[in-house]
């Protein structure tokens, strides 16, 4: 049994469409998903799905162990960032090398970086006028968006695209890519 943690800052539809995927699977379970912020609508979604969800405030994550050793706890074969807005600290990359994934919703090294999250994106990408974007999912480093990249892929962009529409597109290419890569990367493990 290969066992996932996720971390979650917001909506959480990845997190939902992640579950949907392994559901059916014997091999993979979800241990938890853990997230920065208490209101964050992710809660509902694990409520509704009967998934194990906590809440860890700045000094769990930055001041102390606390989160190492909930991890710890876990035993997890792979992290997976889907949608997390936090910097990852350094006890936790030491602590698992290569078993920590993001996904950033365009095609680094573009539109990376501090600052770049969420909407920002988007809106940097329309205003540059861009004919195309896409997803990255790449091992997480000490580094904001620099890790190593296991998987990208793109999506045609219409001029008239809003940037609501242009994060839709996105949505929609990691709904398809980001299980399937969870899937090839945990196999690895
Ligand atoms: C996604 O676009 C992800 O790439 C980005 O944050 C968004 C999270 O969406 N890092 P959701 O919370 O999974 O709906």
């Amino acid at each position: 049994m290969k066992r996932i943690v996720l971390f979650a800052s917001g909506s959480g539809s990845n997190v939902e469409n992640i579950e949907h995927y392994f559901r059916e699977n014997p091999e993979v379970s979800i241990s938890c998903v853990l997230s920065n912020k208490r209101d964050a609508k992710v809660f509902e979604r694990c409520n509704r799905l009967n998934l194990n969800a906590l809440c860890f405030n700045k000094h769990s994550f930055y001041g102390s162990d606390c989160v190492l050793n909930i991890l710890k706890s876990l035993n997890p074969d792979l992290i997976v960032l889907a949608g997390f807005l936090w910097k990852i600290p350094d006890n936790l990359i030491s602590s698992y090398p290569n078993k920590i994934i993001n996904i950033h919703p365009a095609l680094l090294p573009k539109y990376g970086g501090k600052g770049m999250y969420g909407m920002h994106v988007h809106e940097a990408v329309k205003n540059n006028n861009e004919a195309e974007t896409g997803i990255t999912i790449h091992f997480v480093n000490e580094n904001y968006d620099e890790g190593a990249i296991i998987k990208q892929a793109k999506v045609d962009l219409n001029p008239i695209d809003t940037p609501e529409m242009i994060a839709e597109k996105v949505h929609h290419l990691e709904y398809e890519h980001f299980p399937k890569v969870i899937e090839q990367v945990l196999m690895g493990t």
